[in-house]
């Protein structure tokens, strides 16, 4: 297994914030992760990628226990867990290329990252990731000068660049038109495919996560509500997964359900 979260519970701020999560992730498979604004999507992500540890219950990531490694240890496995962020954390002086390079920074000792942010020496790699994304034009361009969409794709190409084993993307394509929406979790899917990594998205956009992806799992108020092929995801489920969430247009749960669609992207 990629990820397996047995029984679960996190606490944030004296809050329960997830109850009782229990998900396996095998190799290579790609899962969407949808539910109502606070249901605890990010939460979810946080306690997969060891930024949270769990109350109770356990999380076991790459056939690891994050909870019970030691620094050293915890930077390897972190090194095989790439994070795309909604906002993506990148410094507004901070160029593209340093940003995009930063995906291997756990993976080397400190000297050569400090060599690589002055003299990348990956310059035609961290290109060709964001090529992968669109944005060839962006690679020396500072961060604080672009827009909220070009970010989050250069938030895509780091983890592109960083080919973990694990990839956990937090609503990257929020900032994105549909169309480029698409087209980038394509560009995810197909670099997770290539390598047999596994892929967990988190999404509002509830007509990408049926179109595109075999496997969704509905969180609402911190539980697991259904974890199905996206064949059997039915319109009452997803009526239930956001009853009482007006941020969601009607039609928009009206959708009809792609049977474990395999829409092939363009590959870079
Ligand atoms: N550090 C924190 N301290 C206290 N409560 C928190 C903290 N972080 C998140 N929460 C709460 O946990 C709940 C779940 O938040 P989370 O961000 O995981 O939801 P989400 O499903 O990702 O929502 P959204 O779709 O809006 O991003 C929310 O009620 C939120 O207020
Ligand atoms: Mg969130």
């Amino acid at each position: 297994m990629s990820l397996s979260v047995e029984r679960a519970s996190l606490k944030l701020g004296g809050k329960a914030i997830l109850q009782d999560i229990d998900l396996q992730l095998a190799q290579g498979e790609q899962v969407a992760l949808i539910g109502p604004s606070g249901a605890g999507k990010t939460s979810l992500l946080g306690l997969a990628n060891s930024s949270h540890t769990p109350d109770s219950g356990r999380v076991t990531v790459l056939g690891q226990q994050p909870a019970r490694l030691g620094a050293r240890a915890l930077k390897v496995l972190r090194s095989e867990i790439g994070s795309v962020y909604q906002v993506p954390p990148l410094p507004g002086r901070q160029r593209a290329i340093h940003a995009v390079g930063a995906g291997q920074l756990a993976r080397q000792p400190l000297w050569r990252s400090l060599l690589d942010l002055w003299w990348p020496a990956q310059t035609a790699a961290i290109a060709a990731c964001l090529r992968q994304v669109a944005l060839p034009e962006v690679l020396y361009q500072r961060c604080g000068e672009l827009s909220g969409g070009q970010r989050q794709r250069v938030g895509i190409a780091r983890m592109l660049y960083q080919a973990p084993q694990l990839l956990l993307a937090d609503e990257p394509v929020s900032a994105l038109d549909p169309l480029q929406g698409r087209q980038m979790l394509q560009v995810l899917q197909d670099d997770a495919r290539s390598r047999n990594a596994t892929l967990l998205v988190s999404l509002h956009a509830v007509d990408l996560a049926l179109e595109l992806f075999p496997r969704v799992i509905g969180l609402r108020q911190g539980r697991v509500l259904f974890d199905l092929p996206t064949a059997e995801v039915t319109p009452a489920l997803l009526q239930a997964l956001y009853a009482g969430d007006e941020t969601v247009a009607a039609p928009a749960l009206d959708i009809p359900v792609f049977a474990g669609s395999s829409v092939s992207g363009p590959r870079c």
